[in-house]
């Protein structure tokens, strides 16, 4: 079968297209067949030897597999051929087939396409969490989503007004604003002027909740808005740097700085995460939220998706169909 190898870690134009031999379902693994895969901004970290885990070289990168069960090992205890399903991992989705434990696959109801079921995982999975566990949003307050037209930040938008926040949305480009309002942003902004146009905005009251995988520049400005028992949300560093808090700031405004790790997340409280995925489905099928897929390509273009996504060039979600 076809898959992506990352044979070390570097530039992402080191991947490469190869065929590796078909894989078998062992013990409580299962085989899926690839329907749709997930290109996320972390695949892109890992590859190049920049994320939190350096998995063994040669391997094959990608975390998010949607497709239909073609075998199972002798000790799957739920899953059969035939099931759709969606899993997730640390690597290898970049493939035509991939195995998977029992564990990381969820059955896919009815109604939900392969394609938004990827989306649905660790873009829309990171935002639920960290709205919902980590940032406690309630009704009525005001959010703040940096990054608003990429994966993690369009999934905020959509996740905001579901919880029933009035949502500032920034982005850097028209069409990515307008990928923003099409979401729902109640405002869209610009980072030029960022200040400014925050302290219009929030006023001296401040913000509630920043979901914020930027980092760098918009960080320093914006946790300079935090609102009294306001929750700022660390969701990445996009922008490159990490930056640094004067936690004066955080005893004057009497606010919060909450970390946000979804991949822990679903490790450590699987009941929880399988609750956020109930529904987060549940609201897909209502209608509330509904991802945006960008762009569909093959398999063998995983490299160039993946740096157009590391370059700031993609709304939404891009999959790959092999
Ligand atoms: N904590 C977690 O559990 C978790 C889970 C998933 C992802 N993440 C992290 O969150 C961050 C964003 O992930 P994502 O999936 O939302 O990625 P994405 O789809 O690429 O979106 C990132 C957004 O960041 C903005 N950005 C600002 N400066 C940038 C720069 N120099 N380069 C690239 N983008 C820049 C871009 O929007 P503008 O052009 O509008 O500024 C872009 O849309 C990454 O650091 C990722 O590793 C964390």
């Amino acid at each position: 079968m076809k898959a992506i190898l990352c044979n070390e870690y570097g530039p992402i134009d080191g991947l490469t297209y190869a065929d590796l031999a078909e894989p078998e379902a062992t013990g409580s693994k299962v085989v899926i067949k690839a329907k749709a895969i997930g290109v996320n901004y972390p695949d892109g970290l890992l590859v190049q030897g920049l994320y939190q885990a350096k998995p063994e070289l040669p391997f094959v990168p990608g975390m998010e597999m949607a497709g239909v069960i073609e075998s199972v090992g002798p000790d799957a205890k739920h899953l059969k051929p035939g099931m759709r399903v969606v899993a997730t991992s640390g690597t290898g989705a970049f493939a035509e087939k991939g195995v998977f434990a029992e564990a990381q696959c969820i059955p896919l109801p009815d109604g939900v396409d392969d394609a938004d079921a990827c989306a649905l995982m660790c873009g829309f999975g990171t935002s639920h969490h960290a709205l919902k566990q980590r940032g406690h949003l309630k009704p009525g307050e005001t959010l703040v989503v940096a990054g608003a037209a990429g994966a993690t930040g369009l999934a905020a938008v959509q996740i905001g007004k579901a919880m029933g926040a009035t949502v500032i949305a920034i982005a850097s480009t028209d069409e990515k604003r307008e990928a923003a309002r099409q979401a729902g942003a109640d405002h869209v902004i610009g980072y030029e002027n960022l200040k400014e146009t925050m302290r219009e905005l929030a006023g001296k009251k401040g913000v509630d909740v920043i979901f914020d995988p930027v980092g760098g520049d918009t960080f320093d400005t914006l946790v300079r808005t935090m609102g009294r028992n306001g929750r700022y949300l660390v969701v990445g560093f996009a922008a490159g740097r990490i930056p640094q808090l004067p936690v004066n700031l955080a005893l004057v405004k009497e606010f919060s700085l909450v970390g946000v790790f979804w991949g822990a997340f679903t490790q450590h409280e699987p009941a929880v995460y399988a609750d956020n995925v109930r529904e987060l489905f549940g609201w897909y099928r209502e209608g509330k939220v509904k991802p945006l897929i960008s762009a569909r390509h093959p398999l063998s273009e995983a490299p160039a998706v993946l740096k157009q996504l590391m370059e700031r060039g993609v709304s939404g979600k891009i999959v790959l169909e092999p």
